[in-house]
């Protein structure tokens, strides 16, 4: 006969000294204090200085009371988890968001104490002085010679055709793209590779030689070659212009970006020297991004 003994001791008959107390974790969003930074959000230089910024979806809160300087000639890299806010923060700072109907901007935003949202202001020349690359590479249905040629003929930046066309290669120069392209600039833009398609977008941005350039993701659609062109063109211009880059690429924003912004659930978590960022987070939720624990 089988003599295995089937006996279960339940847990409410164990001695109470052998019940090992579960820790509840307590949940991630409770250590985010609204409108608090940490680290260094602020700068003694700063070519934007934003103050106490909302952004909303019809009634919902996407940017939830965001303060930061942006100081000049840096590269700051904003980094967090996809819906975190990043595009939506990156946007107020040409006024992109002003195209999207149910979108509000709230708050102070400011480029060289001009405030940026000022009814009078004019935005055309706003975004030539706040240029944007985007995710997804949009070039205008004309020549490759003419996407770039698009803003310095708007804004009168040349006037000789040999001047417009020092402005056309330098700037595809400068996005890596000259010696692809420079026996075929009359072919149609669309007509090339999405890499090529997005070096030339930053090609336009650059040719009315912005102040600033904001690029969400613009290395998504690249390969390795033509991503470590475009991070050599942010560490040229960073020269002389500030660059704001949204990314998903967590070597990519400690290769090429002097601060860090970490971004969660529309707030601004932690704001540091990249290398800080990277090697001593401060914040918890920075930590558990950068490793990996989330995002
Ligand atoms: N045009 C829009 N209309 C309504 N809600 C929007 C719009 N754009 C963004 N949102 C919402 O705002 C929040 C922030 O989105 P946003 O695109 O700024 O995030 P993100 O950090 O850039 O994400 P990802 O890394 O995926 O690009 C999300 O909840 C998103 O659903
Ligand atoms: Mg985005």
């Amino acid at each position: 006969m089988n003599t295995l003994n089937t006996t279960v001791t339940s847990e409410a008959e164990m001695p109470e000294e052998n019940v090992v107390p579960v820790q509840e974790e307590k949940p991630a969003e409770t250590v985010i204090e609204e409108g608090k930074t940490v680290g260094r959000p602020f700068s003694d230089d700063a070519k934007f200085k934003l103050r106490n910024v909302e952004v909303f979806y019809g009634q919902d809160r996407a940017i939830k009371n965001i303060s930061l300087d942006i100081a000049r000639n840096e590269v700051i890299a904003f980094i967090g988890p996809s819906g975190c806010g990043k595009s939506t923060f990156l946007r107020c700072l040409n006024r992109m968001n002003d195209s999207i109907d149910i979108c509000r901007v709230k708050g102070s935003l400011h480029l060289d104490d001009q405030d940026i949202y000022d009814p009078k202001r004019d935005v055309v020349e706003l975004r030539a002085r706040v240029g944007m690359v985007f995710q997804k590479p949009n070039p205008f249905p004309k020549s490759i010679y003419d996407n770039v040629a698009y803003g310095p003929r708007i804004h009168g930046l040349a006037n000789r055709k040999s001047d417009l066309d020092d402005i056309v290669e330098n700037s595809l120069r400068k996005a890596g793209l000259w010696e692809e392209v420079k026996d075929r600039l009359d072919a149609t833009a669309t007509g090339m590779s999405g890499g090529q398609q997005q070096r030339l977008c930053i090609a336009r941005a650059i040719a009315v030689s912005p102040e600033v350039v904001l690029m969400d993701e613009p290395c998504s659609a690249l390969d390795p070659i033509a991503t470590a062109k475009v991070e050599e063109l942010i560490a040229e211009l960073s020269e002389s212009y500030t660059i704001v880059i949204v990314t998903h690429s967590m070597q990519q924003a400690a290769r090429v970006s002097h601060r860090t912004a970490y971004f969660h659930l529309g707030h601004l978590v932690e704001v540091n020297e990249t290398n800080k960022v990277f090697t001593s987070p401060e914040h918890e939720l920075t930590e558990s991004y950068i490793t990996g624990r989330f995002g």
